[in-house]
């Protein structure tokens, strides 16, 4: 294992940038991560995730810019890089024709581990990623959700500082991406993750931080809560109310100076309302309420807000 200095972050870029001929994949993109962290690079399809991965794992070289991974440069010493990362590429590749630890061992080989010991690694790593059970069949009658977690386990043959998982519960239905994340969440705090997803709820349910990514651009980046908070309207309540009128409206507003009517009631844009205020107020204008809530921002509000696009699959 070659030096991995703890100078600085665990990733830093600088101005980062990867064309492909006219096309700008990853536009200047500067983004810290923090040692032990889980950091999630979320966009659409096309954003510059994947390309992204590849310049940080030394697979692909940039334009311009400079990254630093575990303190080594990616262009200067892309082996020292390689020799400090791992990744699950976001088209798995495992063997088909080999079972879970035979893929584990032939990993572990190709990182010049010898064969008892490939074999006593092997075993707390199906153990880990839920493939005990199942570690002597081959890898072609596993589910699709199976072979991901046998990807990523092949990632940690190599017991890396850095692990990319490019896209990990892509193409997985709903309840095998839920039990993805339970995995992930299992691998937090023991190395720093990057997590490249399009699926908002997982960022939102797995990273300390997020980057918001478009057209190769860094367009918002904070913790989830930072990302929703830092919304206009992030702690606005919600009136839902009939009979609504100009008079009652006007009322409520010299009370409360920012509302604003919405399909079906009135929102008010401020960090400290009364529900009583609010029922005194209109109850006698001859208006029912409904319901009173706070309003629940998702960061597909976010990402609304930020690129006028939803981000939907
Ligand atoms: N090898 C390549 N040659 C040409 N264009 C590419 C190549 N790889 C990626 N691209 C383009 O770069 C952009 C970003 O791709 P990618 O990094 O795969 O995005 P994401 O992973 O966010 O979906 C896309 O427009 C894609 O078509
Ligand atoms: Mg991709």
């Amino acid at each position: 294992m070659v030096d991995a200095p703890r100078i600085g972050p665990a990733i830093q870029t600088r101005d980062l940038t990867r064309n492909f001929g006219e096309l700008v994949a990853v536009d200047g993109v500067d983004l810290t991560v923090r040692h032990g962290e889980l950091f999630s690079i979320l966009g659409p399809n096309g954003a510059g995730k994947t390309t992204t991965i590849k310049l940080l794992c030394g697979l692909l070289r940039p334009t311009s810019g400079s990254a630093r991974v575990m303190g080594h440069d990616i262009s200067e010493n892309p082996l020292a890089v390689k020799q400090v990362i791992a990744v699950s590429p976001q088209e798995t590749a495992v063997a088909e024709h080999l079972s879970a630890r035979e893929n584990l061992e032939l990993m572990a080989g190709l990182h010049g581990i010898e064969r008892r010991r490939a074999r006593r690694r092997a075993e707390p790593l199906l153990e880990l990623m839920g493939l005990a059970e199942r570690a002597g069949d081959q890898a072609r009658k596993y589910s699709g959700g199976m072979k991901r977690r046998l990807s990523i386990a092949m990632a940690l043959v190599s017991d890396p500082y850095v692990l990319f998982l490019d896209e990990p519960t892509i193409g997985l239905d709903p309840q095998s991406r839920r039990g993805m994340w339970e995995y992930i969440e299992r691998l937090k705090s023991r190395m720093t993750i990057v997590l490249t997803t399009h699926y908002l709820e997982e960022a939102d349910a797995l990273a300390d931080r997020i980057a918001v990514v478009d057209t190769g651009r860094v367009i918002a980046r904070g913790s989830p809560t930072q990302l929703k908070d830092g919304m206009e309207g992030a702690h606005a309540t919600l009136v839902e109310a009939r009979d609504l009128t100009e008079d009652a409206i006007e009322a409520l507003t010299a009370i409360y100076p920012h509302v604003r009517p919405v399909d079906g009631g009135v929102e008010i844009d401020d960090d400290n309302v009364s529900l009583h205020r609010i029922e005194d107020c209109l109850r006698p204008r001859g208006v029912e309420i409904v319901s009173i809530r706070k309003r629940q921002v998702t960061l597909d509000d976010v990402f609304l807000e930020l690129t006028g696009k939803e981000l939907r699959e």
